[in-house]
């Protein structure tokens, strides 16, 4: 099948290498002339696993193409996957003018039929507004939407795409029905034929079910610290239940990342339009808020005052295996220590360039692991990279043999007999 897809960043990128990966013809369209050109020369924008060599066999064998025009985009494909950004605006309510520049292009551009498909994270009912925008721009041209939300976690998209849990494909007929089961022919992963609505909100469910999990597992870490309990073991042992499951239970410093806060945000938003306040998930977040001071209090439990005191920090991306500092816990967890005159330098294996965008020179930034936490006070770890588990804490050159464990990566019962003063969450 030939495809179109609109938006190159992480979902758009991603989606189209893949298609192309799946047997698909892709032609990738982005506005972005800059980011046309890297790609074309096999520079890829995004610390994915993965990504850059299917870009370039793809794009080599010619299953890939891309390109600036839109029209030619059009031109291109039947199938036109939309893929631009929907940020969250200051109120929580996803930004979708992006999606309308799209669809209005389309419509007036477009001279035989379409099918066009949502795979940004868009609010239920976008479907609807698509539907209505292009009317309202080309009362001529037969056309069907599509919605086909993605479920990519950063550092594993690739592979998300490729063995997806399900693939779900909202339509509203048999043919942009066949159509998109022909897209999908080469997965084997079960395909949820739904209509438009249904499948626009099973991504901001399923998404905040899954910010609920964390919270839930961080809610208990704060129990558990109260009782003496051990907040690794009490997930462990829900986990085995197949109706709880052990994932997205690991409590540790909070939830960031470009999803999950703001389809929280989103769908509290959603359901306020319509007339359901959505406690629950407004819980979600207070808990992650919370999470987030109640480490900052940990630290100051342990080390007393901050003024002045060096801060090792491991770990600054908002989760492992990628170089995404959006909503990152790090970037709060670091302001709070910087307003009480802390001293930090920060380690990451890669976010540190986007760090240093956010950041600036409010901190210094290590080469290695061993330069961060010579002479501090503290170490204190943020994100669990495998590299941070394999530390020899031993040769640490630290000034006070303290380990303030963000993410639960060491076991206590090693740090006491290492003479570490060990403190971690839930624990
Ligand atoms: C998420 C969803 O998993 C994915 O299905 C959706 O399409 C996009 O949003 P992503 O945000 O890339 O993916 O990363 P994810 O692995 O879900 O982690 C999100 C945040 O939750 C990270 O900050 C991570 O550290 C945190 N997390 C995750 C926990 O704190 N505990 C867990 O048990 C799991």
């Amino acid at each position: 099948m030939k495809i179109t897809v609109i938006g190159v960043g992480y979902v758009g990128l991603t989606t189209g290498v893949c298609l192309a990966e799946i047997g698909n013809d892709v032609l990738c369209v982005d506005k972005d002339k800059i980011k046309i050109v890297d790609l074309k020369q096999g520079k890829i924008p995004i610390y994915e696993p993965g990504l850059a060599d299917k870009t370039l066999k793809n794009y080599q064998n010619k299953k890939l193409n891309f390109s600036t025009s839109i029209k030619e985009g059009i031109d291109f494909a039947d199938v036109i996957f939309i893929a631009v950004g929907t940020p969250a605006k200051y109120t929580g309510e996803a930004d979708l003018t992006s999606v309308e520049t799209v669809v209005v292009d389309i419509a007036k551009k477009m001279t035989t039929y379409k099918i066009i498909v949502s795979k940004s994270t868009v609010p239920v009912e976008t479907g609807k507004k698509i539907q209505e925008t292009i009317r309202l721009y080309n009362r001529t041209t037969d056309f069907d939407i599509v919605s086909n939300p993605e479920f990519l976690r950063e550092g594993s998209a690739v592979s998300d795409f490729l063995n997806p849990y399900r693939i779900v494909l909202g339509v509203n007929s048999q043919k942009a029905k066949d159509a998109m089961l022909e897209v999908y022919q080469n997965i084997d992963a079960p395909k949820i034929i739904t209509d438009i609505e249904s499948a626009e909100l099973i991504k901001h469910a399923s998404n905040s079910f899954l910010a609920l999990k964390i919270s839930y597992a961080n809610a208990l870490s704060r129990i558990c610290e109260k009782v003496g309990a051990d907040i690794e073991f009490v997930t462990q042992g829900m986990g085995y239940d197949s109706r709880i499951g052990k994932d997205f239970l690991n409590a540790g410093v909070g939830f960031g990342g470009s999803c999950f806060p703001k389809d929280l945000a989103a769908f509290i938003d959603i359901s306020n339009n319509c007339g359901y306040n959505f406690q629950l998930l407004k819980e979600v977040q207070k808990i992650n808020d919370d999470q987030k001071q109640s480490f900052i209090d940990k630290i100051k439990e342990i080390v007393w005052n901050l003024k002045g005191k060096k801060f090792a920090v491991l770990g600054l991306s908002f989760k492992p295996n990628t170089d995404d500092m959006r909503e990152a816990p790090s970037l709060d967890i670091i302001d709070s220590l910087l307003k009480e005159g802390a001293i930090v330098t920060a380690f990451d294996p890669v976010a540190t360039k986007n760090a240093k965008a956010i950041l600036g020179d409010a901190i210094t930034y290590a080469e290695t692991i061993v330069d961060a936490t010579k002479g501090a006070d503290a170490v204190i770890i943020l994100t669990e990279w495998a590299d941070f588990k394999n530390i020899d804490v031993a040769n640490l050159k630290l000034k006070t043999p303290i380990i303030i464990d963000g993410r639960n990566i060491f076991d206590p019962l090693e740090m006491k007999k290492k003479g570490y003063i060990y403190k971690g969450i839930g624990r």
